[in-house]
């Protein structure tokens, strides 16, 4: 690492969210974020209900200059004063990760400064240590998105085994799915979280899942579920349909986040990515942790959604232990999360 202090511009690109910040680390290894700016694409796809790829690398395109000078002035950095430039490499829509390299290589060569590229996965898992001083490993973290669904066991930064998975869709892509079914847009999570609140979490019993059945995840039997139960009671109240719903998928997330975290002797557990916004999860993940004597990390609503600020974070760790990345080096719409792990 460049000195006692380093400072990184990170890039996020890989879906629909254009993203920008400086982050610095100290000796210790903690991390402080100067800036962090997003420019949000969400309402020029809602109308199609979903991301369009083509759509998202034209906004990136757009959208990147503005944002990256947005995070440089509101951290007060100069490109001279940093260490680095880091960008999400992968996985993702490949057109719009394109945007997000391309930018950071050309203004890595124009610093002269080295070019990191983040697997934007493990970007999710730094956000937890964005705020936090001290963090006591082992963690298990919870990486819930809306292509992802994880149970990670973190035994520092970095340094992750997967101990289950979605076998179908991911818990953001199931909220999704059943707000778009039930008529109420894109994204569906906080939709669904906020109708929610005014529904019975018990007023419908569905199903939970492979509960009792080792570590990994289903969620499209629920969502069919759900469709099934609205086709047959077409009068029934949309937000005890939401409450029911939601209550199924964190009953799920909870149960066997906490066996998994048993399972590690995992000091804390921490949420990361967009379903991690999610109002009933952090309420019963706070529960949780204090019934089992573990320290319940939550981060900020703004690095749960996707965000630069992460992306710098773990761009700067994987500069410090294995260094830049060559300038030759592609994206990897496909990159997993067990391949950057040393
Ligand atoms: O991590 P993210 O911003 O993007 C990636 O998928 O990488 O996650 C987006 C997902 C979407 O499926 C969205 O519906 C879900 O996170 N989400 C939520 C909430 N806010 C966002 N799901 C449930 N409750 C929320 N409050
Ligand atoms: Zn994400």
């Amino acid at each position: 690492m460049a000195g006692p202090r380093s400072v990184l511009l990170g890039i996020e690109t890989s879906c629909d969210e254009t993203a920008a910040a400086v982050v610095a680390r100290d000796a210790d290894g903690n991390f402080e974020v100067l800036s962090s700016a997003v420019a949000s694409q969400i309402e020029l796809h809602a109308r199609f209900g979903g991301v369009v790829p083509e759509v998202a690398s034209r906004a990136h395109i757009e959208s990147l200059n503005p944002v990256v000078a947005e995070a440089l002035v509101e951290a007060g950095i100069g490109g001279d004063q940093l260490d680095g430039v880091a960008a999400t490499a992968g996985p993702g829509l490949v057109g719009s990760l394109l945007v997000g390299v391309s930018a950071a290589k050309a203004l890595a060569m124009v610093w002269g400064v080295p070019y990191v590229g983040v697997n934007h996965l493990e970007g999710h898992l730094f956000a937890p240590l964005l705020e936090e001083a001290e963090v006591r490993f082992p963690l298990l973290v919870l990486l819930v998105s809306g292509g992802h669904t994880m149970l990670i066991g973190m035994e520092g930064p970095g340094r992750c085994r997967l101990l289950g998975r979605t076998l179908d869709d991911a818990a953001g892509e199931a909220f999704d799915k059943v707000a778009r079914y039930l008529g109420l847009g894109y994204p569906g999570g906080p939709v669904i979280d906020r109708l929610a609140t005014q529904g019975d979490p018990a007023a419908i019993a569905f199903p939970r899942s492979m509960l009792h059945d080792g570590l990994d995840f289903s969620f499209s039997g629920l969502k069919t579920s759900v469709v099934n139960h609205v086709r047959r009671n077409p009068d029934v109240d949309a937000v005890d349909v939401a409450a029911s719903f939601q209550e199924a998928v964190v009953d799920v997330l909870i149960a066997k986040a906490r066996r998994a975290a048993d399972g590690i002797g995992a000091l804390g557990m921490t949420l990361a990515g967009g379903v991690a916004a999610n109002s009933r999860l952090r309420e019963r993940w706070l529960d949780a942790a204090m019934a089992d004597d573990r320290r319940a990390m939550l981060p900020s609503l703004a690095y749960c959604t996707d965000n630069a600020a992460m992306i710098a974070a773990a761009g700067l760790w994987r500069l410090g232990a294995i260094g830049p990345t060559s300038l030759d080096s592609g994206v990897d719409p496909n990159w997993a999360l067990s391949d950057t792990t040393s």
